[in-house]
């Protein structure tokens, strides 16, 4: 379906409220159109034109009000009355008018972003390593506040048409050939326009894009901060900040020398059309053809009409970048899943927490294979740990599980179902992770915990930050729990948002859990106090261990020994240790060091 289409089902939505400005769009040109006979009365009135015949003359001299012989001077005073008199109800409409357009207009637009974000949260982990989060931001701030602003488009949409028409009905009565002659200019009008607006749509586009440009560096680079200050590129940021601002107004100019075309040209035409009616009209009064009031009634009819023609100008202009901002829209709202789920999904329940990963393949870009044939399973209850080189696979394999990424080949069995089979949701329901990369929310230090079981009680988030030895230095601060963290978690240590992300996952409780270098940030006596807690954690879960430090897999039920995405070796610790293959090797030199000075740091 085209963009126009869809947007206007988003506008049908509020069809009532539109109905209701197109009646009071209507009380608006019927009073300017009233305005403008009025304007005929007087001129009719000051001088040339016997006012006897005029309705309203004729019932105040019936009635006794005025004298025949008063009959001028009372019609000037009646004109001036009414037109006070019908100011008033054309500002009320003209209030109502405007309201209703802006409210649904921005509620529109809050009903795009509303769905944007959903349909954002819908989408897989796939789409956010493919897309620019300042994009994303800019389409639904940028873009949707121009589908928003549109608001001109749908007033005009309504009453410009019925002012034409009214008008020009008006004009052909008091003078067909004028009128006839001042339309000449229409259809050049017209075909101009349509010219000259055609480059707008892609003009938007390419400006639309240049500041969603603006968007993504900014952020980019405020996300980096702390790289951009350490390494001391804060000049280079600037200057390549100010390479995409230039570009940026480069692509609304060229925007702007288009658009500001539109009007000038209407104007010209108008003109145009403006000296015909003078000379012909002229002519036609001089000539008695007609009566000067009437052509000073259709000057202004003609006046009113072509500021309607103007806006309608203007209209073409805001459909075109209207239309283009909803494309950029609806490619968002269009990108699917690769994800799919089944309708008929298992729901999962009673879970053991039996994983099996199946002869798995998979890669993040084809061709590039990053896991080869991974096989292995996690027995309910059981601690499997996965050690290996960074960049062997091991990250990947902890995404695999709650299917971030669907797997190219082979499959992955949770309970003894495919995870495809099952509904996502409920799959995730069962694990909880702590990531390698901690993220916090802006919030209370209580509502990160809380994040993954938001009716949590106070005493049970207390609990689980004892448990991950995170209550010591929570209930540090002044405000404990209370605290309240940036965006980013702004003022704790690497260590101290480890501990919050593994209190989080406690407080979850799962059947499955997954630790990727859990306690990486951790300095030896800390892990060993969080290992504790990790080590009662474990017990009755599954749970799929990915750590460097000895101290971590020394406990795991089994242990697997990975590289360039295959399995090498599998066993306990010892077995490993003892059968002097590549763990071996990894324990001589990495491990043994590490215990090393992890014993030197606990004597010291
Ligand atoms: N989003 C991605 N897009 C493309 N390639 C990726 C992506 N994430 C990881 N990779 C690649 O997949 C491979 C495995 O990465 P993974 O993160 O699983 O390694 P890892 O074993 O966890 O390493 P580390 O110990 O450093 O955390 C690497 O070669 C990496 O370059
Ligand atoms: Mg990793």
């Amino acid at each position: 379906m085209n963009p126009a289409r869809r947007l206007l089902k988003y506008l049908l939505v509020y069809k009532g409220r539109l109905v209701f400005a197109a009646v009071c769009g209507l009380g608006m040109t019927g009073c300017t159109l009233l305005m403008t006979l009025f304007t005929g009365w007087f001129l009719a009135a000051c001088g040339d034109k016997d006012v006897a015949s005029n309705w309203l003359v004729k019932f105040g001299v019936n009635h006794g009000l005025f004298a025949a012989h008063d009959a001028r001077m009372a019609l000037v005073w009646i004109v001036a009355g009414l037109l006070i008199l019908i100011y008033l109800p054309k500002g009320l409409f003209s209030y109502v008018n405007a309201y209703l357009i802006a409210s649904v207009t921005s509620r529109v637009g809050t009903d795009i972003r509303g769905d944007m974000y959903a349909h954002i949260h819908s989408l897989p982990m796939r789409y956010f390593h493919k897309s620019r989060i300042g994009d994303i931001m800019s389409r639904m701030g940028n873009d949707v506040y121009l589908i928003q602003s549109s608001s001109l488009v749908v007033t005009q949409a309504i009453d410009g048409p019925i002012t034409i028409v009214g008008g020009l009905a008006r004009m052909f009565w008091l003078s067909w050939q004028l009128t006839l002659l001042a339309l000449i200019c229409v259809p050049m009008m017209a075909v101009s326009i349509d010219r000259i607006t055609k480059k707008i749509r892609p003009l938007t586009t390419i400006t639309q894009e240049s500041l969603a440009d603006v968007n993504a560096t900014i952020e980019e680079s405020i996300t980096g901060v702390r790289i951009i200050k350490s390494f001391g590129m804060e000049e280079h940021e600037v200057k390549r900040f100010n390479g995409v601002n230039t570009r940026s107004l480069m692509a609304v100019l060229r925007y702007w020398r288009r658009n500001a075309l539109v009007l000038p040209f209407i104007d010209v035409m108008g003109g145009v059309a403006t000296a015909f009616i003078i000379a012909i009209g002229g002519w036609m009064v001089v000539t008695n053809a007609i009566s000067f009031s009437d052509l000073g009634q259709f000057a202004v009819l003609a006046f009113v009409v072509a500021g309607a023609a103007k806006q309608f100008g203007r209209l073409s202009v805001v459909y075109q970048q209207t239309v283009a901002a909803g494309e950029r829209v609806f490619e968002v709202l269009d990108t699917r899943s690769d994800l799919p789920e089944k309708a008929d999904g298992v729901v999962l329940k009673d879970v053991r927490g039996l994983v099996e990963f199946d002869d798995v393949h998979f890669e993040y870009n084809p061709g590039e294979a990053v896991l080869d044939g991974v096989s292995f399973s996690i027995q309910p209850g059981e601690a499997v740990a996965i050690v290996g080189p960074s960049g062997a696979g091991k990250s990947t394999i902890a995404d695999l599980i709650p299917r971030f990424y669907d797997v190219t080949g082979g499959a992955i069995l949770v309970e003894g179902h495919d995870i495809r089979d099952i509904k996502t949701a409920s799959l995730r329901d069962q694990m909880a992770m702590v990531p390698q990369e901690t993220i916090l929310f802006s919030g209370t230090i209580a509502e990160n915990i809380a994040y993954g079981r938001p009716g949590a009680s106070m005493d049970e988030v207390m609990n689980v930050a004892q448990a991950a030895n995170a209550h010591e230095f929570i209930v540090q601060f002044p405000n404990g729990y209370d605290t309240v963290l940036g965006e980013r978690g702004v003022g704790l240590s690497g260590g101290q948002r480890q501990r919050i992300s593994i209190a989080r996952a406690l407080l979850k409780n799962p059947k499955i859990l997954i630790l990727d270098e859990a306690t990486s940030s951790l300095d030896a006596a800390s892990e060993d106090v969080v290992q504790e807690a990790l080590d009662r954690l474990m017990k009755g879960r599954s749970t799929l261990i990915i750590a460097h430090r000895l101290s971590t897999v020394k406990n795991a039920d089994r242990i697997l020994v990975m590289d360039q995405g295959r399995v090498l070796e599998s066993g306990a610790f010892d077995e490993l240790v003892g059968s002097g293959g590549m763990f071996a090797q990894l324990y001589r030199t990495q491990f043994r060091s590490q215990e090393a000075s992890d014993v030197g740091a606990q004597s010291s």
